[in-house]
């Protein structure tokens, strides 16, 4: 896609620019003012499953140096910071007691936004769960519900006064599939026992969340995020269309088709099938849908698929970009701003949308600090095929309300450590120095016009 010289300001006076944070990739301090361990905490103990055996234990020390962080976004001239909230920060045990230095936290965090003049957008669960609540069955167990209720509660009534903007769940398919299903990511749990309930928790959850803001919450701006990437079959034979066709219903469908009021889109994907008929889930059609005021669109990479028979239940696998030679990030990544732009319309084709907001984009390349400079020219045209993208969608007629960056700083990027670097700011993860990247100056240039 090719870039139009366009000024921010094209996009709209009431336009939200963002950048995209999350606690337990930015926040550090694991052990401090009585916070409780996460399930990242632990799962990074666990011998070969994080790059370089890398901890989230100190990540940007973002605990410590929010006021300077926060100065960052203004400075970038970003308006709207959005952050997570540790669960087990506030309540160590995932129920039960409150720890108040938790508490107090994010209070301060959030002042600190307002003074600023930022708005404080929150997502209450950006994949860090309480080990505590682990050891309980986490997101497969029966009592996810009522912990989450708890939580949320708590956290409207402690932070609804002043926070108006919130997201229920992170990309609920990054969470269920790789860590309940896969194995790679926080629990390092596997196999369809645990995949069927977390999804089902996670469903149940995402409107349940919207329905407490919306009790909770005067005023509130209520959405959750979605993870999507085109699929497309690598030849036109019937076998590999097939193929794309259940990838996309487990990528791209799974989630927000409940929430929509559709139920899970079971048909012609025997796995689904047996999803639906394990969680009964026509019993709960109203309880799954919630009417968000926005839905959150995340893409980082289109697929590339073609059937393969010895992959279990999905029957697909993917043919990488490198192989294809195609220009992709240094993770791998597609990159492919089309792709962006048709899924920004798929998304809003649904008709009972109300507003989009791309609640994460961005990428990680190979970044060099020479002389305190990182020239990462590629990012910068990433940015621009994206934007250009967006703006195209846009103009004919998706409802999209705002855009946000991944990320703020470089950051614990789950398994892959401190290896992948998607921030527009450079951490050198032994002294914590900070330096601009010339990305970051790129943003700041973009909307300042
Ligand atoms: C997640 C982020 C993550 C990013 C890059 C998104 O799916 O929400 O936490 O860092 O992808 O991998």
């Amino acid at each position: 896609m090719k870039l139009p010289v366009l000024p921010a300001s094209s996009f709209g006076k009431d336009f939200l620019w963002g950048v995209a944070t999350a606690a337990a990739q930015n926040e550090g301090a694991y052990n401090i003012d009585g916070r409780g361990l996460s399930i990242w905490d632990s799962f990074s103990r666990r011998k070969g499953k994080i790059q370089g055996g890398a901890k989230p234990y100190e990540a940007c020390d973002f605990y410590h140096r929010y006021k300077d962080d926060l100065m960052l976004v203004k400075a970038l001239g970003f308006s709207v910071f959005r952050f997570s909230i540790s669960w087990s920060r506030i309540l160590p045990d995932g129920m039960g007691r409150v720890n108040k230095e938790g508490i107090a936290f994010y209070h301060r965090l959030i002042d600190e936004c307002l003074a600023l003049g930022l708005t404080p957008f929150v997502t209450l669960y950006h994949w860090d769960l309480p080990q505590a609540l682990e050891k309980e069955g986490g997101w497969t167990s029966h009592s996810l519900l009522r912990w989450f209720t708890r939580f949320v509660t708590l956290c409207a009534e402690e932070y609804g006064d002043k926070v108006k903007h919130w997201i229920v769940l992170n990309e609920p398919m990054g969470f269920t599939s790789l860590g309940y299903m896969l194995g790679r990511h926080a629990p390092g749990r596997t196999g369809l026992n645990n995949f069927f309930p977390a999804i089902h928790n996670a469903v149940l959850a995402q409107a349940e969340g919207g329905r407490l803001l919306r009790h909770y919450v005067k005023d509130a701006y209520i959405g959750t995020t979605f993870s999507c990437s085109e699929v497309m079959p690598y030849t036109d034979k019937e076998d590999d269309i097939k193929a794309a066709q259940r990838m996309d219903i487990l990528l791209n469908r799974l989630f927000v088709e409940p929430a929509l009021g559709r139920g899970y889109p079971h048909n012609d994907f025997p796995l689904m099938d047996k999803l639906y008929l394990h969680t009964k889930a026509w019993k709960y059609t109203e309880r799954m849908q919630f009417n968000f005021d926005f839905i959150g669109i995340q893409n980082y990479f289109a697929l590339t698929v073609k059937h393969n028979p010895l992959i279990p239940y999905v029957q697909a696998s993917e043919i990488k970009a490198a192989s294809r030679k195609v220009p992709h990030t240094a993770m791998g990544w597609e990159i492919n701003a089309d792709s962006f732009y048709r899924m920004l319309k798929r998304f809003w084709m649904y008709g009972s949308v109300k507003e989009i907001i791309v609640s994460e984009n961005g990428a990680y390349f190979k970044d060099e600090l020479k002389n305190g400079v990182v020239n990462d020219v590629q990012r910068i045209d990433y940015f621009q095929q994206y934007l250009a993208a967006m703006y195209k969608a846009k103009q004919e007629g998706a409802n999209i309300k705002g855009y946000f960056t991944w990320t703020l700083t470089d950051n614990f990027e789950w398994a892959e450590g401190y290896k992948a670097r998607f921030g527009l700011v450079h951490i050198d993860f032994k002294t914590q120095l900070r330096t601009i990247k010339n990305s970051g100056y790129w943003w700041r240039d973009f909307l300042k016009q």
